[in-house]
């Protein structure tokens, strides 16, 4: 499955998409869709704006109502199930060539942004109404190998987000997409088809905060490089 982050939900999102003439046309070729509306472009573009809208009651509209997929309770089931998701265990750590692309990542600076490690405070969680108070298991004081320093950077790719303010990716587990879905793609949009080619990305503009970073990545030798990725898959 391909990652979509919460920048998708916007408003701004929204009405892209009410204005985009092959989502129209798309929809208008399907009349179960329930962004139909009355079939004209012009009801079909409102429905799409406002049932795509974060702030439009899914359940209570005049465009369509959907159904509730879950009761409340299933939801809070869904919660604790969530929450107990555990990442998966790093794999061939203490393989030669892993240990070294671990050692150049630190050197050329990927580090800085992809900061490994992190120790876990309180487990001071929001929660919905839904669950009427009722307690989540809290998971608390933890030693986490996460690979981002969660903040937002300025990598000026082709076609950036937001101004181009795009948050460090946590890099564990991201080995296991070949396995998972068969597919290696990388970067917010998925315009990467592997590490490689992710990382250069970050490089794409000189303006970029990784791009010295790139450029040490991009002389290594091949071995250091290969190696970086084989770490990188490992994690
Ligand atoms: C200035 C901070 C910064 C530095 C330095 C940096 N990265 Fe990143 N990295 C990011 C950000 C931000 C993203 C998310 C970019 C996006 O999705 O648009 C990212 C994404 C990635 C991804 C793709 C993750 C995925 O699954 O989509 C990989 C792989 C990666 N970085 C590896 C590296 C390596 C290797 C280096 C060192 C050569 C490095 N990064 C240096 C900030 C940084």
């Amino acid at each position: 499955m391909r990652r979509r982050h919460f920048l998708y939900t916007t408003k701004a999102w929204a009405k892209a998409m009410s204005e985009n003439p092959n989502v129209i046309a798309a929809i208008q070729a399907d009349p179960s869709s329930p962004y139909y509306a009355d079939g004209t472009p012009e009801g079909i573009s409102e429905a799409v704006l406002n049932l795509l809208d974060p702030a439009t009651d899914q359940f209570d509209n005049k465009w369509h109502n959907f159904s509730p997929e879950m009761n409340d309770d299933q939801y809070y089931n869904f919660l604790v199930w969530h929450r107990g998701l555990s990442i998966p265990r790093a794999r061939n750590l203490n393989r030669e060539e892993v240990q070294r692309g671990k050692k150049v990542f630190n050197e050329i600076g990927c580090a800085t942004c992809h900061r490994a490690k992190w120790e876990t405070k309180e487990d001071n969680y929001w929660a919905p109404a839904i669950t009427k108070g009722k307690p989540l298991p809290r998971y608390q004081n933890q030693t986490i190998y996460p690979y981002t320093d969660m903040l937002q950077h300025r990598l000026y790719m082709k076609n950036g987000i937001h101004g181009s303010w795009c948050r460090t990716t946590p890099l564990w587990g991201r080995g296991l997409s070949r396995a998972n879905t068969g597919a290696e793609d990388r970067i917010h949009d998925c315009r990467a088809r592997n590490v490689v080619e992710a990382i250069m990305w970050h490089g794409y503009s000189r303006k970029s905060d990784a791009y010295e970073t790139t450029e040490k990545f991009f002389n290594l030798s091949k071995e250091d490089r290969d190696a970086v990725v084989e770490f990188i898959n490992s994690i």
